[in-house]
């Protein structure tokens, strides 16, 4: 059996690739420091599986602690989660978005090099793309000048990941480029966990439905899309955790044809925010009490991924409906209220 060591494991999209992995015959590792998150993550993953995985409480920048992990288990693919995620957060502490997104990086490839691992699954985003001149982006769009310290942390990831396979030759990297991850496993066992007031727009959408936000703002009517709202490619977040499972059967076969590639992960649809506010009404039976507001600065009007190289090249596609992704949104924001 592969076993599979997950960084930041205990999050959203790592908990649910933890569960993916199982599945598909994996062994898991999973690694994480639970600065944004907590055990229940891990206690459910291991409900959900009936595995009793390894859970490490480590910080992937202490990289004497990270070796050890390496030490204790046999490792044959790492992937990499383990970052802070918060757009707005970064822009207000810089340097810790650099040094936990950066150096957690290099620690892992350094650790890897000296266990002899050879296979790397990184997560990147959409959020390299900023506004592509053109839709729906590809892999070859380019990417634009970040406009947060936490989307720099991504393309200088990428670029470390990509520098790093280039000058060692028995090493392969993924970069999977998520677009806009929502929902949360069917069994409603684990789901998305923000603290505090919520960023995001599904989180944000459950807990007003939920009576735990008063009103949700809407950031922006006026863009030059067909309800005057922005355009995202919402991914459902099992439907990603697959797409680790692809990427990482296919470099761990060594089928990929160049040792570092890019994927984008979304539907490939493209859904405004009042697209998504009707259809998440509709599909609960549930009221989210709404009003327009201004436009949130640094918003891209509208983006969405062209998925066919990910169709063809690991075979995967999504599978969930936006329907069902929202239902299982609305059954873990109950299960969380104990509603
Ligand atoms: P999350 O915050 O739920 O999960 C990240 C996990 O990493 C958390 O459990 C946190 O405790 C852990 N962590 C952070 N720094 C660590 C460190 N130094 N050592 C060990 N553990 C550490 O976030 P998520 O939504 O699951 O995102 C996972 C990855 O996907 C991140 O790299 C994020 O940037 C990327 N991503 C997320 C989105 C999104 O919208 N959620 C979109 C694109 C890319
Ligand atoms: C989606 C749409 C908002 C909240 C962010 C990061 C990106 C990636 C995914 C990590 C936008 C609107 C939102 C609200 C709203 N993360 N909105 N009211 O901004 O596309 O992407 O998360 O890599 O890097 O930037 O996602 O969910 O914040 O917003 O109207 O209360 O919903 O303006 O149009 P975004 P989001």
């Amino acid at each position: 059996m592969k076993n599979i060591l997950i960084t930041g494991g205990a999050g959203f999209i790592g908990s649910h690739t933890a569960v993916e992995l199982a599945a598909a015959g994996y062994g898991v590792v999973i690694v994480d420091n639970l600065s944004n998150s907590d055990m229940t993550a891990v206690e459910g993953v291991r409900r959900i599986t009936g595995c009793d995985m390894p859970f490490e409480q480590v910080d992937c920048c202490d990289r004497h602690s990270l070796a050890e992990v390496f030490d204790r288990h046999r490792v044959d693919a790492v992937i990499h989660f383990a970052a802070y995620k918060s757009v707005g957060d970064s822009v207000a502490r810089p340097l810790e978005y650099y040094r936990n997104n950066l150096l957690s990086l290099v620690n892992v490839l350094e650790v890897m090099g000296e266990a002899g691992v050879r296979h790397i699954v990184f997560s990147s985003s959409a959020t390299v793309y900023g506004q592509p001149s053109s839709l729906p982006a590809t892999e070859s769009s380019p990417r634009l000048p970040a406009t947060s310290p936490y989307g720099n942390t991504k393309q200088m990831c990428e670029d470390i990941l990509r520098d790093t396979v280039a000058a060692n030759e028995g090493l392969s990297g993924v970069s999977l480029r998520y677009f806009n991850p929502i929902g949360a496993h069917p069994s409603a066992l684990i789901g998305e966990l923000p603290r505090g007031v919520p960023a995001n727009l599904v989180p944000f959408v459950t807990q007003t439905a939920a009576g735990v936000r008063e009103v949700l703002s809407v950031f922006g009517d006026d863009y030059n899309t067909p309800d005057g709202t922005a355009l995202r490619d919402y991914i459902d977040v099992v439907d990603l955790a697959r797409a680790h499972v692809s990427a990482l059967r296919r470099t761990l076969a060594g089928e990929n044809d160049a040792r570092y590639e890019v994927f984008n992960v979304g539907t490939g649809a493209p859904v405004s925010v009042l697209g998504l506010i009707k259809a998440f009404e509709r599909v609960n039976g549930v009221r989210v009490p709404y009003r327009i507001v201004g436009r949130r600065a640094g918003d891209v009007e509208a983006v969405w991924a062209d998925t066919s190289l990910a169709n063809l090249t690991l075979g995967w596609r999504a599978e969930r409906t936006l329907d069902e992704t929202l239902a299982a949104a609305w059954a873990w924001e109950r299960r969380v209220r104990g509603m």
